[in-house]
């Protein structure tokens, strides 16, 4: 799906800096492109579009986060939807400290900071005692942002806050990533007659970046263990006679993985949209989930504006719950963002607000709604959960759980 070619007439130009850093960030893809034989794996060619230092998306100087494209951001995110999310969000987390007795928050990806001030003024104001909210941020930039906003926002309690470079050796507390899986590399495949290809990035005859598919097992290249088991996955749930392409998501399972044999004791939580295998490798979704947003516009190009746009793909959540299982940690839920927002009481902090106060209350009626409606948010995202040394069901999946279709 390349929208690119009648949509963007209408979006903003970038300014001259960025189209420039964007142009840098092309060539440092050609260069490694060339030296690599003339083709990347895209899997790479994604880390580098959101990571590469100083002109990556995340590590580049772009928005990124905020309501509206005249506001310069590319999307939104439920934390900066509305303040009720995170207030919601800190039932189930004072739970979790209470039941491993933990008092130890870290947040990874953490955006402009707003869910983690949000969350710090909710605990306080649930009475929880807690020590540290560590960050564990890739971009500088973002860094700068969350201290501001945290300071802005969350006064004395931002003196618990510490930056980290990266994730720690051990952990007890609760741990959470929302919309930080989706942000990770992941490799595209395409079945094409039956014959799985290997979709990565060249350089086209005018310089600019294109897919390019190899057969896989062609030109000795190596199907890694975690690939493999994913297609013979895809050839079981989608039907094989048809063509498909689709993405595996190795970093993200690592992810998962490393943060789950990390936690010593207490919980994590991830909150993303997605689906379980048997789900994602519908053969409905024969084009997979590969989306880009600029400006508030989604579309399927990774090559537009490298840098200035975001990339993400769907979470393949049985994939995610076997990562963290395998290590050891307990399943401890997995639903729908609708259900546990409900099961946290999300509707009773909206009917505290006084309706008569429009100007307060309107925005945060429509986010909840955007938050919790089959057609936008709550059923897409789900949230899926860990722990260790936590020996009963929390409120938050008391009801719903769906565990079982992972
Ligand atoms: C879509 S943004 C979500 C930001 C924020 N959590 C929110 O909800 O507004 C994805 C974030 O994940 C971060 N991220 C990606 N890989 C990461 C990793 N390995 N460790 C920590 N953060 C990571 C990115 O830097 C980015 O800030």
């Amino acid at each position: 799906m390349n929208q690119n070619a009648h949509e963007p007439r209408s979006l903003p130009v970038p300014g001259t800096d960025a189209l420039a850093a964007s142009e840098a960030l092309v060539a440092l893809v050609r260069d490694e492109i060339a030296a690599a034989g003339g083709w990347l794996p895209f899997d790479r060619y994604m880390e580098r579009a959101l990571y590469a230092p100083g002109l990556g998306y995340y590590s580049g100087g772009a928005r990124k986060f905020g309501l509206r494209a005249d506001d310069g951001s590319d999307f939104v995110t439920a934390p900066e939807l509305s303040a009720l999310f995170a207030a919601t969000l800190a039932r189930p987390i004072a739970q979790a400290m209470a039941a491993s007795g933990t008092r130890a928050l870290i947040e990874f990806g953490a955006g402009t900071g707003r869910l983690a001030a949000g969350l710090m003024t909710a605990l306080a104001a649930l009475g929880v005692e807690f020590d540290s909210y560590a960050i564990v941020e890739l971009s500088g930039e973002l860094r700068e942002r969350q201290r501001e906003t945290i300071e802005a926002l969350a006064g004395p309690l931002a003196q618990r806050v510490r930056w980290l470079d990266a994730l720690p050796d051990q952990f007890a507390g609760v741990a959470l990533g929302n919309e930080v899986l989706d942000a990770m590399p992941v490799k595209l495949f395409a079945r094409t007659q039956g014959v799985w290809h290997e979709r990565g990035v060249a350089t086209a005859a005018d310089g600019s970046l294109t897919f390019a598919d190899r057969i896989v097992g062609s030109d000795g290249m190596a199907l890694a263990e975690y690939d493999a088991a994913a297609l013979a996955a895809m050839d079981t749930e989608a039907a094989a006679d048809i063509d498909y392409v689709t993405e595996t998501h190795a970093a993200a399972a690592a992810f998962v993985r490393t943060v789950c044999t990390l936690l010593q004791r207490g919980a994590a939580f991830f909150v993303d949209y997605g689906f379980p295998r048997h789900e994602y490798y519908h053969p409905h979704r024969a084009e997979g989930t590969l989306m880009c947003h600029y400006r508030h516009y989604a579309h399927g190009d990774p090559f537009f504006h490298p840098g200035l746009q975001d990339i993400t793909a769907h979470v393949e959540f049985t994939a995610m719950a076997e990562a963290g299982v395998d290590t050891g940690a307990d399943l401890l839920g997995y639903t729908s963002q609708a259900r546990f927002l409900m099961n946290a009481g999300i509707t009773d902090a909206l009917a505290q607000l006084d309706p008569a106060d429009v100007a307060h209350y309107l925005p945060a009626a429509n986010a909840v709604q955007k938050l919790l409606s089959e057609a936008e948010m709550g059923e897409l995202f789900k949230v899926v959960a860990f722990s260790r040394g936590i020996d009963k069901t929390l409120d938050v999946f008391a009801r719903g759980d769906r565990s079982h279709s992972l």
